[in-house]
């Protein structure tokens, strides 16, 4: 493992912590990113990334696996998150640059370790942008099919693979909220707010609706498929946690972000946890889970079910599209500010560092990212895009458990004003359960998995390894400082 100080191999090359805080927040021109967001906000954004596509069509897919043992599943998959997510919490006190899990990597692991983590996180931000843009097109057309009995036909709302030949919803939603974004980061993070209280107000009425209707009985018996089948609900239940960790991307926009940044993080984990078992018991109380398996707008069902008319739906699909919206705007968000670190490094172009003079924000990448995802999210199956989003989430969170101990190793003297408790145990067992919850895939999601990370790798090495800064500092023949 490389120390600072030392002289390593290029790709083992380390960017110190120090180096980190003292760039963050200027690119080459010297404009800098503002510092709008309080502790409030930050959380709302984190609940804005975190409840979207997952809890609106998951169930249908958990309970099936997990019985209305799902709840267990969602627990298992926030444990992971609330281990990770403490991690991330230390991390992101003694390392709060807009890069996250990407400078947490290159601060401990070096520079190829942390080219390829910016390329898990292209699959859990980019990648799932595409995803919860493609839920929000399917939502919106059972809205409008719920109103006015007017829906776009499949060929123009799935891709090839889904029944349809593009998904026009999908790719217009990722480029009007590239429109937002580049606007500024107060607006967004105003609408994210607003997003926000819609959808806790929506899914709140839900569970108050579906309550109505709870009979215990549904709950038995309450683990049919045992433990292994709690284990796969954990699996499928984790996208629905996937983006807390964007808040840890808003450190260089955020008011004091030693005390801000971990409060927010585990706060929206823990909302979102509440939130989700409140829904999946009250779904379960109020249709028989043999019957959850058969409807993908599952909420939706149950609320028509049980009010017993059209409106229920119409509320719950409106919600939908609303907390949908949001997570786009979230992951869109994350994105640009992970690629952005990694062009400030040099591993990328530098146009993705560019940050326009008179809105703060880096125009040119929010259109490359916004072009990028939208054409996937116009032609991939939602189902690659969603376990591909998982699988590199889960390998993202877990090397950032490896960096935490990694850091408290090298670095014992930062300061820290948040400590993950009860010394390395919590961060191995985070690591440990995200590699739990990874091995459920299936060996097509892997071999496109380790695909991409290979093609990572060779991207590193193509380009990443000669164009870094750190290379202009140091002999790019013997790797030594130049004197
Ligand atoms: N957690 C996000 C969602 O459920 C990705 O849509």
């Amino acid at each position: 493992m490389p120390t600072p100080g030392s002289t390593p191999r290029p790709s083992l090359r380390i960017k110190p912590v120090e180096a980190q805080i003292a760039e963050g927040g200027a690119d080459a021109e010297g404009h800098s990113l503002r510092r709008t967001m309080g502790l409030f906000q930050l959380t709302a954004f984190g609940i804005g990334a975190v409840v979207g596509t997952g809890i609106f069509v998951s169930l249908s897919d958990i309970v099936p696996v997990a019985g209305p043992a799902s709840i267990l599943s969602f627990l298992l998959a926030a444990a992971t998150c609330v281990l990770s997510g403490l991690s991330f919490a230390e991390l992101a006190g003694v390392i709060p640059v807009a890069g996250s899990s990407y400078a947490y990597a290159y601060a401990t692991f070096g520079e190829a370790v942390a080219f390829l983590m910016g390329g898990w996180l292209l699959l859990e931000y980019g990648v799932s942008l595409s995803a919860v843009a493609v839920g929000w097109g399917q939502y919106l057309n059972e809205l409008t099919g719920t109103l006015f009995g007017v829906a776009l036909p499949d060929a123009l709302s799935n891709p090839p693979g889904d029944g349809g030949l593009v998904n026009v919803p999908a790719a217009l939603l990722i480029m009007l909220v590239a429109l937002l974004l580049v606007r500024g980061v107060r607006e967004s993070a105003r609408a994210t707010t607003a997003m926000v209280v819609v959808k806790l107000v929506v899914l709140a009425l839900f569970v108050g609706l579906a309550l109505t209707a709870f009979d215990s009985g549904n709950l038995l018996p309450f683990a049919p498929h045992g433990l292994a089948g709690i284990g796969a609900g954990a699996s499928l239940a984790f996208f629905s946690y996937v983006g807390f960790d964007a808040i840890s991307t808003a450190g260089e926009e955020v008011h004091n972000p030693r005390r801000n940044l971990p409060l927010a993080i585990v706060g929206s984990i823990g909302v979102c946890t509440v939130l989700y078992c409140a829904v999946t018991l009250a779904a379960i109380g109020a249709m028989p889970p043999e019957r959850i398996g058969d409807s993908p707008a599952v909420l939706s069902t149950i609320a028509e079910s049980v009010s017993g008319s059209a409106t229920g739906a119409a509320v719950i699909a409106f919600g939908a599209v609303v907390a949908i919206a949001s997570v786009v705007l979230a992951v869109f968000y994350g994105q640009t500010r992970i690629l952005m670190s990694m062009s400030r490094d040099g591993l990328i172009p530098h146009v993705f560092e560019r940050v326009s003079p008179t809105t703060g924000t880096p125009v040119a990448n929010t259109w490359i990212v916004g072009g990028l995802f939208a054409v996937i999210a116009a032609v991939v199956p939602l189902k690659v895009v969603l376990d591909l989003t998982t699988i590199g989430s889960l390998a993202a969170m877990a090397l950032v458990n490896l960096c935490v101990l990694a850091l408290r190793r090298q670095r014992p003297d930062l300061p820290r004003n948040f400590t993950v408790p009860f010394g390395p145990v919590l961060p191995l067992l985070g690591f440990a359960f995200c590699l739990y919850l990874s091995v459920g895939f299936g060996g097509s999601t892997w071999i496109l998995f380790l695909a991409f990370s290979v093609l990572c790798l060779l991207g590193y090495v193509a380009y990443g390894r000669r164009h870094s800064r750190l290379a202009v500092a140091t002999d790019p023949v013997e790797g030594a400082p130049i004197p």
